[in-house]
Parts: C-alpha cells; sequence; structure tokens
C-alpha cells in the first residue's frame, strides 16, 4: 500500500522532517516562496497531509480539490490564516503550536520595547551613517523602562510571559483582556486587571499581545492612540491589521505617542510607507518567535501533530491542541 502524502510548505530543518519518512511520503519544499490560492489548492489536491506557514491561507477554495486531506500542522501559534469554517466543513482537523515559544516570544516582545523606549534603531542607522563625530550630554534622550507602567493588551500565555519579566525591572503591569486571569496567575504575574480605557491611559509602555480575529481589527487606532501618554510606546508583537498602521504613523509623526516597536504589519511583508519613513519606530520582520531552538521545536511539534492525527508517533492516540 501506497504511503500517505505530506505536503510541507517551506524548508523547515531537514533532520526533523525526515520523522515523517516512516509513515508518510514527504513533499518538502526547498525554497521559500508565497504561493497563490491556486497553487496551495494545487499542492493540496493530493496531499493527505501538510505542514504550512503562517503566509499560507487555507480557506474553501485551497479546500475545494482536496479529497484526500485529513490534517493540515500550521508552523505558529497564531492560526488566522486558517479558516477553520473551511476546515471543519471539508472534515479536516488542524494544529498550531502553543506553548513553545512564549518565553521566545516574550523574550523578543521585551527587545523591541526596550528598543523603542531607548532610540536604539535611530542610534543604530546613525553610528552606521558615519555621523558619529562626537557626544552631546543631552543627545539621544529616551524614555526609562525600568520603574514604568508595563501595560499589557491581551493576557494569554505569552502576555503572562512577558509580565513576569517585569519583576526584574521593578515595573508594576497592568492588564487588559477578555476575561480576568485567575488571581493566583495574576500574583503569579504581578499584574492587575484594568479595563480597556485605563489600560491605555495608565501604560508607559503597551505591548499588544493578542490573536488576529475580525473583532481585533484596528483595535489600536486613532481613538486608542490619543488616550495613550505623549511619552508612551507601543509594541506590536501579535498580528498586523490589530493596530491601524496609517493611523500609528500619523501618532508617531504628530508626537500623540513617543516610540513604537513593530515585528507585524497590515499587509506584510509590505510595510506602510509612513512608518518606514519615521525614526521612531523600530521595525523587524516577523521574527518575534525566531531563535534557533523555538523554531526547531515549532517545526518538532508540528510534526508531532501530523503522526498524531495518523495515529503515529509520540502523541498517537491523544488529539493535537
Ligand atoms: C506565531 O506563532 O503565531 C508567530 O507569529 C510566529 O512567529
Amino acid at each position: 500500500m501506497s504511503k500517505p502524502r505530506v505536503w510541507v510548505s517551506r524548508p523547515v530543518f531537514p533532520d526533523i522532517v525526515d520523522r515523517l519518512r516512516d509513515v508518510f511520503d514527504v513533499h518538502a519544499e526547498t525554497e521559500e516562496r508565497r504561493y497563490s490560492s491556486n497553487e496551495i489548492a494545487t499542492r493540496l489536491a493530493d496531499a493527505d497531509a501538510a505542514i504550512v506557514g503562517l503566509a499560507e491561507r487555507i480557506d474553501a477554495d485551497a479546500l475545494a480539490g482536496a479529497r484526500r486531506l485529513r490534517f493540515v500542522a500550521n508552523l505558529g501559534v497564531g492560526y488566522n490564516n486558517l479558516d477553520l469554517d473551511a476546515l471543519t466543513a471539508a472534515g479536516v482537523g488542524a494544529s498550531n503550536t502553543p506553548d513553545v515559544l512564549n518565553e521566545t516570544v516574550a523574550d523578543y516582545a521585551w527587545a523591541l520595547m526596550l528598543a523603542a523606549a531607548r532610540r536604539m534603531g535611530e542610534a543604530e542607522r546613525w553610528v552606521r551613517d558615519g555621523q558619529w563625530k562626537g557626544s552631546r550630554f543631552e543627545g539621544w534622550l529616551g524614555a526609562d523602562v525600568h520603574g514604568k507602567t508595563l501595560g499589557i493588551l491581551g493576557m494569554g500565555r505569552i502576555g503572562q510571559a512577558i509580565a513576569r519579566r517585569a519583576a526584574g525591572f521593578r515595573s508594576p503591569v497592568i492588564y487588559h483582556n477578555r476575561s480576568r486571569l485567575d488571581p493566583a496567575i495574576e500574583h503569579e504575574c504581578g499584574a492587575t486587571y484594568v479595563d480597556k480605557a485605563t489600560l491605555l491611559a495608565r501604560a508607559d509602555h503597551l505591548v499588544l499581545v493578542l490573536p488576529f480575529t475580525p473583532a481585533n481589527r484596528h483595535v489600536i487606532g486613532e481613538a486608542e492612540l490619543k488616550a495613550m501618554k505623549p511619552t508612551a510606546t507601543l509594541t506590536n508583537i501579535a498580528r498586523g491589521g490589530i493596530v491601524d498602521d496609517a493611523a500609528l504613523a500619523r501618532a508617531l509623526a504628530d508626537g500623540t505617542i513617543a516610540a513604537a516597536g513593530l515585528d507585524v504589519f497590515e499587509g506584510e511583508p509590505q510595510v506602510h510607507p509612513a512608518l518606514m519613513a519615521l525614526p521612531n519606530v523600530v521595525l523587524s520582520p516577523h521574527i518575534a518567535s525566531a531563535s534557533r531552538d523555538t523554531r526547531r521545536d515549532m517545526a518538532s511539534l508540528a510534526v508531532d501533530n501530523v503522526l498524531a492525527a495518523f495515529g503515529q508517533g509520540p502523541h498517537a492516540g491523544r488529539p493535537p491542541t
């Protein structure tokens, strides 16, 4: 009997993908590229399983000819690229990569927040440009992070990991979330629940950790930015589209807020040209989970989930999350 076939849409650590080969005929792409919906549909048409990245949109069109497909493993914790209704209608299971990236993404959120507050991107470009001819005592003044109020919008497991790091900075943490956390978790994170208006008004540094859903589109727009302190920074390591990038660019240009650190963008890999032109925003290409260890853990979990869906591997018999 022929083996089931799995499509791996991205070049992913070969030693990890090799774990699929006993069970599957593996079709692993060897180049990074962007697929059209038609190209995804063609590849899914003869696949029994797929491991896909966040840029691959798996919707009704992609699934239209996928008669054999049983399972899609997403290489990421966010799964707004998966149309769950379409997958359910097609009888296709799905998984994401929760937990394994929490600490790495939390590290990166702090890195971006610190970089934005202390103007590291701007300063680095200035040094590389050969402009450092002398020092000014009052030059390069940024905002402190230690001791300042950290605001977190979206307090899932990544938000909690970000909050726990605040103790080392002696920063009070306030948060807003759809639902309030259990008091024991609040205590462990040193975080105080507030309503959204209070979060915006009181945070010195605001970090966004929300999933992207239709309800969360432009959760931070012009009105919300105006409600923040003019000295505040905004960090987004969650998803583009949560922030209205055009409104953010205006707010950064006219001093409504001081600075921003952005790892995600509306329409990425395109970045709003107004953001590109601003000195007080640190930009990075959606890499918050990109440490060597964590990307390997994410790949490994995706492989385990595919194997489990076919009754194989370390988690066989346990439904993937
Ligand atoms: C995720 O896992 O959703 C991250 O955005 C990937 O870096």
